[in-house]
């Protein structure tokens, strides 16, 4: 029987760990450090935060005095800061090495692999300075590319903040004076593209890359109908009807497929999951960016939807046996509805206590997965912005399964109140159209 550990303490981490916690031949999941979700079932919290580079030291003792078959990692940032490299003779590591998580971490970088490998990708100038940044927006303007509007992109990594999409050249010159510092002053310029949004998400072996077979679609923006601040996500349900199965084949094959030979040709070693937030526009699929990593929410109702052993599939991902495995998926929908304390994702309440989870779980196909959570004085209570992923699957489609995650959420109650948006999936209920 295996055991395994999961680096971080969100609702992608709860989502993993539930959903390998299924495998007959698991029998531990240590979380590192986990929320006070994650410790269900098969499920235990190691009170250290590996995710934190300061950590590694104590992890490789951990891992030494209590050996796991194999490590996830669900954040970028300690990818970014070499955990692989630190665990890869400890323990089997599924993440990439900080050399590839440059493709998520350094926006440069990844407009530079795009670029040479032909990606479809929004017209970018890269910034080194203000100055650079006004002179771009105003050779874009001349080139014709900023008729949508502009968009401003930090170079490193800002936990989804440092994207400023304007509406016009003025705003854009306006974003560069006000927030041309806050993420530092290297920036991407970037023609704004128009369409319709989604992730796909593979897992690759380092030598190839296999695609879950649906599209999920996140919901950043803060409020309703996408108004609002750019967030972490708000929600997320899958398949998307967008992207059909034939689209996310020829993305895997045109997209990630170059992007991890890329990486290998680099000697970037990259097993882990790659994810590519899409843009489909009139002139086809366009990538916003990739990630190392899973995104959170995305994970939520993907773990719901995919059918394999999750244990088997990624421990060939580290074997390098992943032509091995065929992903299959579950008929149907999921949904997932976040939580958020009342101030997110400026500030966050903590300590609020938190109750009716058992019985928004006793809705057939509903699972309440945890992120900014904590146990005091034995009570549940809210730790952090996003504070509960409220998912629910169902083989029947998208409205039962978005039916039931707002029914399970009207069951939850936060002494300090949060708010959700109301409309996570409306789009796909619009546009009504069988899958
Ligand atoms: P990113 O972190 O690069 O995915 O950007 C965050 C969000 O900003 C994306 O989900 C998009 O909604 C938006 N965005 C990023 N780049 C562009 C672009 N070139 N055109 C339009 N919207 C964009
Ligand atoms: N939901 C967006 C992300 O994980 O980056």
């Amino acid at each position: 029987m295996a055991k395994v550990m999961i680096i971080g303490s969100g609702g992608r981490e709860h989502a993993l760990g539930w959903k390998i916690s299924q495998s007959p031949d698991v029998s531990e999941v240590l979380y590192s450090p986990g929320n006070a979700g994650t410790e269900e079932g098969k499920g235990r919290n190691i009170p250290l935060d590996a995710a934190k580079p300061e950590n590694f030291d104590a992890l490789t003792s951990q891992l030494r005095a209590d050996p796991v078959d194999l490590v996830i990692v669900g954040p970028e940032a300690p990818l970014v800061s070499g955990i692989e490299a630190r665990l890869k003779d400890i323990a089997p590591v599924f993440g990439p090495s900080s050399d590839a998580a440059a493709l998520e971490a350094d926006k440069f970088f990844s407009y530079r692999i795009m670029s040479e490998l032909d990606i479809p990708q929004a017209l970018s100038i890269i910034c080194r300075n203000t100055e650079d940044a006004k002179l771009a927006i105003r050779t874009m303007n001349g080139l014709g590319a900023a008729r949508n509007g502009l968009v401003m992109k930090a170079r490193g990594l800002t936990g989804g903040k440092g994207v400023y999409v304007c509406d016009s050249v003025e705003e854009a010159l306006d974003e560069v004076a006000i927030h041309g510092n806050k993420y530092g002053h290297e920036v991407l310029i970037a023609e704004r593209l128009v369409g319709e949004e989604f992730s796909v998400f593979g897992i690759s072996d380092g030598k190839r890359v296999i695609p879950l077979e649906f599209a999920v679609q996140d919901h950043k923006r803060l409020l309703d109908n996408d108004q609002g601040v750019n967030t972490g996500g708000m929600g997320a349900y899958g398949p998307t009807s967008i992207a059909k199965p034939q689209l996310i084949r020829r993305i895997s094959e045109d997209i990630l497929t170059p992007v991890i030979s890329k990486m290998r040709y680099e000697g970037r070693e990259y097993k882990g999951f790659i994810y590519a937030g899409i843009m489909l526009t009139e002139e086809g699929p366009k990538v916003l960016e990739f990630n190392v990593r899973f995104g959170d929410p995305e994970c939520q109702p993907a773990m719901m939807l995919v059918k394999n052993d999750l244990y088997h599939l990624l421990s060939a991902a580290v074997d390098g046996t992943l032509h091995e495995q065929k992903i299959e998926c579950n008929p149907g929908s999921a949904t997932c509805v976040i939580l958020a304390s009342r101030g997110y994702p400026e500030q966050h309440q903590k300590g609020s206590s938190i109750t009716g989870i058992a019985e928004a779980e006793n809705i057939r196909g509903v699972k309440v997965f945890h992120s900014g959570t904590a146990i005091k004085d034995g009570q549940l209570v809210t730790s952090g912005g996003r504070i509960l992923g409220v998912t629910a699957y169902s083989e029947h489609g998208i409205e039962i399964s978005t039916h039931r995650a707002y029914q399970a959420a009207s069951l939850i109650q936060i002494t300090d109140g949060f708010r959700y948006r109301r409309d996570i999936a409306r789009s796909e209920l619009n546009r009504n159209e069988p899958f």
